[in-house]
């Protein structure tokens, strides 16, 4: 892509409403704008990280066993009826009356759509586990809108929900989750912890939230050090039982707030291990046996021919809010460095001199290459100081910068900088290259 075709909307002054750096640094680097409180419009620089994210989350939803459909974003409010939610819910809803008087509400979550789904589709225990997903934007009018797309009122979520016959099952199809949770987090580049985390009436240990530390992160949490060093990423069989691999994840101390053991965090962790910090939540996990299936009739047959309402749980991903909380974990005074698994484009190649023929032709060249190659580039052929250049690569953060210049040209070399180190190499075109496609 052609800077100087492209849509890249950046701004010059700091935003004055922003409070943190991934909202400030959204707003100028033109990934977003924001058109009502807690409502942002999606620009070209944002959009393909979120599409990025999203795209993570959905290959290690797949691979964990779960099934994509997508469901719509307006629903009926006599399905929220049948939960007994509708009323509960409060002024987080946002409810709407379509032409003939009848109650619409736009979600804010799924659960009784996706049962009503399976109900009327599923009969017989033969026919689970199942655990369907959607990635779909989700509306939640919340009091306080903040911190950009960290606390929007509309926002993306990836909302996956499994169906068991029994306890156990349920389980198991928690522990897949769980674990294509850390996955997922651990390609974005983050350090997610999972925290155990408020269950609510239904009691047991099956709720977790996933956590970024960071300074400007909502929530307070507090866990054992470690867990800070641990490496998340390796194969797992997901046909395998995952109980061992959990337990063993799970085994030091890392609590929310609403669960925070004092005596116990004392007690389980030494002093000098013990870290209390703010976190962002960028996913949680929850089994709720039949909440929804009883009160709903979400009914299979079982072995023996006996109705059994179906054991449920949800697995929800904040995938708009995890732009804003990558950059949280990854940004310096110049802007925001991109892992390189979600960066908006690979690398930027910039042109310091548009006009004279032999850069132009050695960008040209360049650039060809790499697309060749399958590397998203961004070059910045625009008619700009240098200065202005790098400080707009800066801030968007693209992982690489390929500089090329009138000197260097006439010496043989580009200059190759790492966005993350600051390194810059200078090197032969070819040996550029090379680097770039390792
Ligand atoms: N207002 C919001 N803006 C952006 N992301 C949100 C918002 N609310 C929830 N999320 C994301 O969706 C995930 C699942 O939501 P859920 O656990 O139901 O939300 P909550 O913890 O706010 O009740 C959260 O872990 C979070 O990452
Ligand atoms: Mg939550």
């Amino acid at each position: 892509m052609k800077l100087s075709q492209f849509f890249l909307p950046t701004l010059k002054e700091v935003p004055s409403d922003a409070q943190i750096a991934s909202h400030r640094l959204m707003l100028r680097a033109g990934m977003i704008r924001q058109t009502s409180a807690g409502i942002y419009a999606w620009l070209p620089l944002g959009l393909r990280v979120l599409r990025r994210i999203e795209q993570i989350v959905r290959e290690e939803q797949n691979r964990a066993g779960a099934i994509e459909l997508l469901m719509p974003t307006i629903q009926s409010a006599d399905l929220w009826r049948e939960s007994g939610r509708y009323d509960d819910y409060g002024d987080e809803m946002l409810r709407i009356t379509d032409r003939h008087q009848r109650d619409m509400l736009f979600g804010p979550t799924n659960e009784e759509m996706i049962t009503d789904i399976f109900r009327h589709a599923v009969r017989s225990y033969r026919d689970l586990p199942r655990n369907l997903y959607h990635i779909q934007w989700k509306f939640r009018d919340e009091i306080r809108p903040r911190f950009g797309v960290m606390r929007g009122r509309e926002f993306l979520m990836k909302d996956a929900y499994s169906f068991d016959l029994d306890a156990a099952g349920a389980r198991r199809s928690y522990n897949r989750m769980f674990v294509a949770y850390l996955k997922s987090f651990a390609r974005m580049g983050l350090k997610a912890i999972p925290m155990a985390a408020d269950t609510g009436p239904i009691g047991g240990d099956l709720s977790h939230e996933f956590i970024i530390l960071a300074e400007t992160g909502e929530s307070e949490v507090f866990c054992h050090a470690d867990y800070l060093a641990r490496d998340w990423a390796g194969d797992v069989d997901y046909e395998a039982d995952l109980q061992p691999l959990i337990d063993g994840l799970t085994a030091l101390y890392a609590a929310t707030d609403e669960k925070h053991d004092a005596a116990k965090f004392a007690a389980e962790v030494p002093e000098d291990k013990r870290r209390s910090a703010r976190g962002i939540e960028v996913g949680h996990i929850f089994y709720f046996g039949t909440k929804y299936s009883e009160p709903m009739g979400a009914v299979v047959a079982g072995p023996d021919g006996n109705d059994i309402a179906v054991e449920m749980g949800s697995y929800g991903i904040g995938v708009s809010r995890l732009v804003g909380a990558i950059i949280e974990a990854s940004h310096d005074d110049n802007g925001i460095i991109w892992p390189a698994s979600v960066a908006p484009f690979d690398l930027g190649l910039i042109n310091l001199k548009p006009g004279d023929d032999t850069v132009d032709e050695q960008c040209a060249l360049l650039y060809a290459q790499l697309q060749a190659a399958g590397r998203d580039v961004l070059y910045d052929d625009r008619d700009e100081r240098a200065g202005a250049k790098f400080a707009t690569m800066d801030l968007i953060g693209l992982p690489w910068q390929l500089i090329v210049g009138p000197k260097g040209v006439k010496a043989g070399t580009v200059e190759l900088k790492n966005r993350a180190t600051g390194e810059r190499l200078e090197l032969p075109p070819a040996a550029a290259i090379e680097r770039l496609l390792a």
